[in-house]
């Protein structure tokens, strides 16, 4: 029976790639990590052939440890960081240069002078999006600027360029595919969310050819077959890739947030919170982004999306660059070991802040240390702050639906920390859920790929079978903290000039 589905998710941090039965039991998974580049403070590089050596990699021990044959799997889908933007040779398949990350900062100047020669409104009313170097506008602009010959080449047809999902599908299909999904293009600012293409008069403002883009794909269907000759994946040749999603919207689509109204929120290296809005896109008052959930046979789900630019990566930069926990668990332990922040305020907003802020200037905050501040401290400041940052960008979802809501579904590697999903219940006082398979985006993306594999022929028909997780009830008022946490927030904003 070709009953099991693999996923590919393609991370900020690593590379995974799960197998699932179509009830969304975990068959066989594989992680491997790469490298991060910081040439310059606030830029952030990834190298395409670590992102694709790694991603390949993945899959072919994923699915050689499973014990299944390819020839039971019905598709692959795919997730993957998004805005994150490259180039590469169509001829050879070579990558030019570094993919430049959706963290890094490089493009901010060229974004604030889109904001005061006033684009703001008509960049939001077309993308849904806010001028800010997050998005892959500006990167492939930078490219095409610094990279020499780049332009030339790119509109003589020579170059390429696209986001994860197209670098992924273009070497998935051996070069046949040059395709972006709705969910991934929505993410540029160079797309017209509401015609769903790319929108002339954007790529003359960013000065990106049109031509150069990828080719705009529902999320479902058929996207190409693995090509023979791929490295390391010689076994899954001919496998079908029948759905691929960003991967923030690949876990709203696992999390079964099908209904206008229903929110999750993943704890990764950042958070992004995302809330369905139905077939009608809803512009934002309070500073969210207006965005394509999906494009499934010719409609288009929208959503509102926040998000806070570093959050487990905040945990890592505590064991990474100051070395006060050995390992990201340690965090969890130490918070538990204090009754409470001390005081300590940490604003992670290393490479800004996103919404509901934007600001590109904002950097890194640690307020309220005495001598009495201690490791777990500022481990319980991190997890807090985290957690704040999530209530933020909730409340102001609130604001643009015009009603509470009524819970948190929660997800991401982050979210298995007990003590953060707790005090996030506390301070938005409704209960946070979590599923037992915390692999939603991967089940998102094999979601999608099931339904283009016709094994279900709706979202309704989607049901995960499986033990359910743990709901957090609110326990504690958290007014106090939350009023001093808006105080450490205001002395993050606007510092680098
Ligand atoms: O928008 C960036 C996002 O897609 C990255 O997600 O899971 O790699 O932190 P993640």
């Amino acid at each position: 029976m070709t009953d099991y589905l693999l996923a590919l998710d393609q991370g900020t941090t690593s590379s995974r790639a799960i197998l699932f039965t179509r009830q969304g039991s975990v068959v066989s998974s594989a992680q491997i990590p790469f490298s991060q580049y910081y040439p310059q403070p606030g830029w952030v590089e990834h190298d395409p052939l670590e992102l694709l050596d790694s991603q390949l990699r993945a899959a072919a021990q994923c699915v050689a440890q499973s014990g299944v044959r390819p020839g039971q799997i019905a598709g692959v889908g795919l997730a993957n960081q998004r805005e994150t933007a490259l180039m590469w040779e169509r001829e050879t398949g070579k990558p030019v240069g570094r993919a430049i990350v959706w963290q890094c900062r490089r493009t901010a100047a060229f974004c604030t002078q889109l904001r005061e020669q006033g684009y703001t409104e008509a960049i939001r009313a077309r993308t849904g999006l806010l001028p800010d170097a997050y998005f892959s506008g500006t990167k492939y602009r930078w490219l095409l600027e610094h990279t020499p010959g780049a332009r030339r080449r790119a509109e003589r047809g020579e170059l390429l360029c696209g986001t994860v999902d197209s670098w992924l599908l273009w070497n998935l299909t051996g070069g046949k595919v040059h395709a972006s999904d709705y969910s991934n293009c929505c993410r540029t600012m160079l797309f017209d969310i509401h015609r769903r293409c790319w929108d002339e008069t954007l790529c003359q403002l960013l000065d990106v050819p049109m031509g150069w883009l990828p080719q705009p794909v529902e999320n479902s269907g058929d996207l190409g077959t693995i090509a023979s000759g791929v490295p390391h994946l010689q076994d899954l040749a001919g496998l079908p890739i029948r759905g691929a999603a960003g991967d923030q919207q690949a876990a709203l689509f696992g999390q079964g947030c099908f209904q206008a109204g229903q929110l999750k929120n993943t704890y990764g290296t950042g958070c992004f919170t995302l809330m369905n809005t139905g077939e009608t896109p809803v512009l934002s008052q309070n500073g969210l982004l207006t965005c394509i959930g999906w494009g499934l046979e010719g409609k288009t789900t929208y959503i509102l999306e926040g998000s806070v630019f570093n959050a487990g990566s905040s945990i890592q930069w505590l064991r990474d660059e100051l070395g006060i926990i050995r390992q990201a668990s340690d965090c969890d332990r130490l918070a538990e070991q204090v009754p409470d922040n001390g005081g300590v305020y940490l604003v992670s907003a290393f490479t800004g802040l996103g919404a509901p802020h934007w600001d590109m200037y904002a950097r890194g905050t640690v307020v309220g240390l005495t001598r009495g501040t201690t490791r777990a401290h500022l481990c319980r400041a991190a997890l807090e702050g985290i957690a704040y940052q999530t209530a933020d960008l909730i409340a102001a979802m609130e604001r643009d639906a015009g009603r509470p809501i009524q819970s948190l579904r929660v997800d991401g590697g982050a979210s298995v920390s007990d003590f953060m999903m707790q005090y996030q219940a506390d301070l938005l006082g409704v209960p946070v859920e979590r599923p037992a398979v915390v692999e939603t985006t991967a089940w998102g993306a094999a979601c999608l790929a099931g339904l283009g594999a016709g094994l279900w022929h709706s979202p309704q028909e989607i049901a995960r079978e499986g033990a359910p997780g743990r709901a957090y009830a609110p326990k504690t008022d958290r007014s106090r903290e939350y009023a001093r946490w808006q105080k450490a927030l205001e002395r993050a904003k606007a510092w680098e000039e």
